[in-house]
């Protein structure tokens, strides 16, 4: 056998005939066998060689056995290389100070060198056992390490797309609103300004961060079912007739099915659905009372009827916002929602 490849033993022991008995015995089934004959020596060898296992006399000429193993399992370049306590039978009684120490067994010097071989061989093999198996945490750690970066790395990648795509998204309702204003002049500036409002008054009441950008989004995609609706009817100067106000109350549900189709945006379909809701349920498209509208849906209702009326239209001037204010009153309860409704006066008020 190569030596490289040999398991190395060291003896060490101060009776010359158990180190060379020792040493004949393994080196003759193939192992490499090294030997010292006390502390001092074996400090020096392990300074330089690592053994697979130790065989250990307890009683050294300037050491002791038990003191010497207490060193070793302190120190982690060592404490792994399994040890043979090796000891006459008047020793015996050490046994468990030995184990507890970290000895893997006692055995005595009387032993047969055959059951020695095999405690030797069984202990090696164990090592190599425990060795093997944290290599193979060690690597599946690294593995796991590597995959979480790569994941990582993975969901960074992911973000930005979907950063992208909801950007993207933003971009082309805003030019579907674009096109909208286009369609009906005087629409022109009110989905902002419903945004802006709606958000002042969902800041007011206290919403989260996201749910304030939900109101803000919502409120800038109220109107966009108007797409959907020819200009004539749009733009025309006088009452609408029935089928035309039909066509016009339309426009919620073609602005939900718009955003229903947008992923990063379905979730404020239902508020776009709501804003013509009225509180007392005679509003459309689906005549919802109370709180079966949302709040974002009631807050929507409240900022679109308010700047609709203060702001000049094709087929009347604008109100001044006092006027606004009372009527929005006389529609406390029926149109609006009352609590929502009194703290969208208070807001007027301290911006007054
Ligand atoms: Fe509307
Ligand atoms: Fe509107």
């Amino acid at each position: 056998m190569l030596k490289s490849f040999m398991k190395h033993i060291l003896v060490v022991d101060d009776s010359l005939v158990i180190r060379e008995t020792l040493k004949k015995f393994f080196e003759s089934n193939n192992y490499k066998v090294s030997t010292v004959e006390d502390g001092h020596t074996f400090y020096n060898f392990i300074e330089s060689n690592i053994p697979d296992i130790i065989i250990l006399d307890k009683m050294l000429p300037d050491d002791d056995g038990f003191n010497i193993l207490y060193k070793m399992k302190l120190n982690a370049k060592y404490n792994s290389i399994p040890v043979i306590m090796f000891t006459t039978q008047d020793q015996y009684e050490n046994e468990i100070t030995g184990l507890k120490l970290g000895a893997e067994c006692f055995l005595s010097k009387d032993i047969k060198l055959e059951e020695l071989k095999l405690w030797v061989d069984r202990l090696i093999a164990k090592q190599e056992k425990i060795v093997s198996t944290k290599n193979n945490l060690k690597k599946l750690s690294l593995e796991i390490e590597k995959k979480e970066s790569l994941l990582y790395e993975k969901a960074i990648e992911l973000k930005k797309t979907n950063e992208k795509l909801i950007k993207l998204s933003y971009d082309l309702i805003m030019v579907l609103l674009k096109t909208i204003e286009v369609k009906d002049v005087y629409t022109k500036n009110h989905s902002e300004n419903v945004s802006n409002l709606s958000l002042i008054i969902a800041s007011y009441i206290g919403f989260t961060p996201k749910k304030l950008n939900d109101v803000k989004i919502a409120g800038y995609l109220h109107d966009i079912g108007k797409i959907g609706i020819s200009e004539t009817i749009l733009n025309y100067p006088n009452k609408l007739d029935t089928q035309s106000r039909r066509i016009i109350e339309n426009h919620p549900i073609l602005g939900a099915d718009i955003i229903k189709s947008v992923d990063s945006l379905s979730h404020l379909a239902s508020f776009v659905r709501q804003h013509h809701e009225n509180f007392d349920g005679s509003g459309y498209p689906d005549k919802l009372i109370g709180e079966e509208i949302s709040i974002e849906g009631r807050i929507l209702r409240i900022a679109d009827f308010f700047d609709a009326l203060s702001t000049d239209r094709v087929y009347r001037p604008a109100y001044s916002v006092e006027e606004t204010l009372n009527m929005m009153k006389g529609k406390k309860g029926i149109y609006f929602d009352p609590e929502i409704l009194e703290t969208f006066f208070k807001i007027i008020q301290k911006g007054s």
